[in-house]
């Protein structure tokens, strides 16, 4: 089972990239599983214009190996920092970019970051506009990381120990509810009924 951890941090050294870093070393060491980080940091991906539809060459250049990536994962980590009490645009521009190809009717996690009491916005903003023609998966549990530079520290005395113990506890047990959904729900893709010719975007 392959785990994809989407990293919708703008900063290349961000908090998000931390968290990013941590969850995939779960995945791998704690429960044996595949996972890679798809990290927009930096903005590697221009904003969304028509030339994604009629198949450019730069974009099919730039999408055909995410693509890939992203059709390759079971389920996926959407972790987004609050910027402003918003998804920041360059993942909210990941959710145009991306399709059911990729995402549709697979399990996500969403993680969300702030260096303060922040948190709650882009996981309202997420369930309400992200999945609406991708048919993203989200799990009715999520991950609300705050006071984020006082935990995952690989420093133990960089970390305030009682949210520190208290997010590592959580983070493991969420990501064991992600397994059980990938495992669940790619039975569902394989009866076929959840791809439909007719039916091609959600309401
Ligand atoms: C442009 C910008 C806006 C931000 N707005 C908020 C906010 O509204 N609420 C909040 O809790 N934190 C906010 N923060 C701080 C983030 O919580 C903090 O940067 C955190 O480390 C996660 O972002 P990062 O992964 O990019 O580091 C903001 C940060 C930036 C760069």
């Amino acid at each position: 089972m392959k785990i994809t951890l989407i990293n919708g941090s703008h900063r290349p050294n961000g908090q998000s990239q931390k968290v990013a870093l941590y969850m995939q070393s779960v995945l791998c060491d704690q429960m044996s599983l595949q996972a890679d980080i798809l990290s927009l940091a930096g903005n590697p991906l221009p904003l969304w214009d028509q030339g994604v539809w009629d198949g450019e060459e730069k974009w099919q250049t730039l999408l055909t190996p995410l693509r890939q990536q992203l059709s390759e994962a079971d389920g996926f980590v959407v972790i987004s920092p609050e910027y402003h009490g918003q998804v920041p645009a360059g993942l909210k521009n990941f959710f145009l970019l991306f399709s059911k190809n990729e995402l549709g009717h697979k399990p996500a996690l969403i993680t969300t970051v702030s260096s303060g009491e922040g948190g709650a916005y882009p996981v309202a903003e997420l369930r309400m506009s992200s999945y609406k023609n991708n048919r993203i998966c989200y799990l009715p549990e999520h991950l609300i990381l705050r006071k984020i530079e006082s935990v995952l520290n690989a420093n133990p005395t960089d970390n305030d120990e009682r949210s520190d113990s208290y997010y590592r506890a959580r983070i493991a047990w969420s990501l064991s509810l992600l397994q059980d959904y990938a495992e669940a729900l790619k039975g569902a893709r394989q009866k076929g009924r959840l791809f439909s010719d007719q039916f091609k975007n959600g309401m």
